[in-house]
């Protein structure tokens, strides 16, 4: 798989759209990995909640709550009951999980995803359909529910050649 940013840091597009959270908000880094996207909310002064099946690589921090849950076993999502002000996904795709994490958006919160798009293939891994958004699909998760205020389908050079959809997003 390709990794995310060797170097630690945020991705652009989280970088660019960030202005779009409330101040104070809470912020969900989902399949937070190493914790680049945690890490930059905690410096912007959120509280973030980090969730991955592997929190190992995660720095306690007194704005951070670290949940460790795998997320693709068929359990319930656990945090079901809790409404963030912004949901970060990076370099994740799990289908079966859209429902719940575009439910994890409050109202009037704030939804920012970035991940690879099929087209990706003639560049490495991920490869696997599964893993790979179609064409518009973010878009078409979000219509009726959220108001677009950003998204693209294209090819980025940084940190590595990929073909990726993004989209920033506020739950209605
Ligand atoms: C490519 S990394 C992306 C990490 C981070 N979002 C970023 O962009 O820096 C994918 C992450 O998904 C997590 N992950 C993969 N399968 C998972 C599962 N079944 N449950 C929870 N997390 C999972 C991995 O542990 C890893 O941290």
């Amino acid at each position: 798989m390709i990794v995310s940013d060797a170097r630690g840091l945020p991705s652009p597009w989280i970088v660019q759209w960030a202005g779009l959270v409330a101040a104070g908000a809470t912020v969900l880094d989902v399949a937070a990995g190493g914790g680049r996207h945690a890490r930059f909310f905690l410096e912007r002064g959120h509280k973030v909640t980090a969730i991955d099946r592997n929190t190992t690589a995660l720095a306690p921090h007194p704005g951070l709550e670290i949940v460790t849950a795998d997320l693709e076993d068929g359990s319930p999502w656990p945090l079901a009951d809790r409404g963030f002000g912004a949901v970060v996904v990076t370099n994740y795709l799990h289908r079966p999980l859209m429902a719940a994490l575009l439910e994890a958006v409050a109202p009037g919160g704030v939804l920012l995803y970035q991940t690879f798009m099929e087209g990706n293939e003639r560049f490495g891994k991920p490869s696997n359909p599964a893993f790979l958004l179609k064409d518009g699909e973010l878009l078409e998760l979000v219509r009726g529910r959220f108001s677009v205020t950003a998204y693209e389908a294209r090819l980025i050079s940084e940190p590595a050649m990929a073909m990726v959809q993004r989209i920033a997003a506020r739950r209605t």
